[in-house]
């Protein structure tokens, strides 16, 4: 049994841990992109795109990292009109996915966008280490890589080097909420957020909380058999 099968040294892994590398993901891309997807992204994208000197500033601000398709992003937005999201994602067809909900095919120039919504198409950390102090209300981190072999380990998102980064943009008493279906991950975030003092760490729960929008990761690991869990820590 080696060292890197998944779930391998958990339990020591925090002191040998290598820090993250300083660019882990670019924009992301899996099949061709069709016309549509290509208009999303020339024409749409650019009028949703966060720039940290835009005008833009919400009273409330939260943060979501790794949205995937959108389904998450989108009820939010929807439930909170009143607070500004900005949603990261890498992933091309990801990205596509949630433009195409958001305008008729033929409107990508011109069709009404939310404007409590703003998207960030690179590397998450790139961004938070953009924004200021103490700015958001809510970090949302749904069903992150889970980087299951020990080598990868500097590559999860839920990392002690990262903590602090986080801890800095995150308001006193913001929420930061995580879910994993990935029994790995799960006993990770365990063990970093034991090793901590930035943030209150109750412990998580096992069904989807009632506010908590489901997205497809997490329906596609309860299809699938898994059990995910549900932290809320609180920026102490
Ligand atoms: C397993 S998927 C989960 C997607 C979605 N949250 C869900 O639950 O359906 C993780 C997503 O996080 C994105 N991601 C991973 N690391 C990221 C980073 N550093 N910045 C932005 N997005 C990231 C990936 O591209 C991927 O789409």
């Amino acid at each position: 049994m080696g060292e890197d099968r998944p779930g391998a040294g958990v339990a020591v892994s925090l002191r040998a841990l290598k820090p993250p590398p300083d660019r882990l993901y670019g924009r992301g891309r899996g099949h061709r992109l069709r016309a549509r997807q290509l208009r999303l992204l020339e024409l749409t994208l650019p009028r949703l795109a966060f720039t940290p000197d835009q005008a833009w500033r919400p009273s409330e601000l939260w943060l979501e990292v790794g949205f995937g398709s959108g389904e998450h992003t989108l009820a939010q937005i929807a439930a909170h009109p009143e607070v500004g999201l900005i949603a990261c994602e890498v992933f091309d067809n990801g990205i596509c996915a949630l433009l195409s909900r958001l305008v008729p095919d033929g409107g990508e120039a011109t069709a009404p966008l939310p404007d409590n919504l703003r998207l960030w198409t690179d590397d998450a950390r790139t961004l938070l280490r953009l924004l200021p102090d103490r700015c958001l209300g809510r970090l949302f981190l749904l069903f992150p890589d889970p980087w299951p072999k020990s080598r990868h380990a500097k590559r999860r998102f839920v990392h002690p080097a990262l903590l602090p980064l986080l801890a800095r943009v995150l308001k006193p008493g913001a929420e930061w909420r995580v879910a994993s279906d990935d029994p790995t991950y799960q006993a990770w975030v365990d063990e970093v957020m034991a090793g901590q003092v930035l943030f209150g760490v109750p412990p998580p729960v096992i069904g989807r909380p009632s506010d908590w929008p489901r997205t497809r990761y997490e329906a596609k690991a309860l299809r699938e058999g898994r059990e995910p869990r549900y932290w809320t820590f609180s920026r102490r």
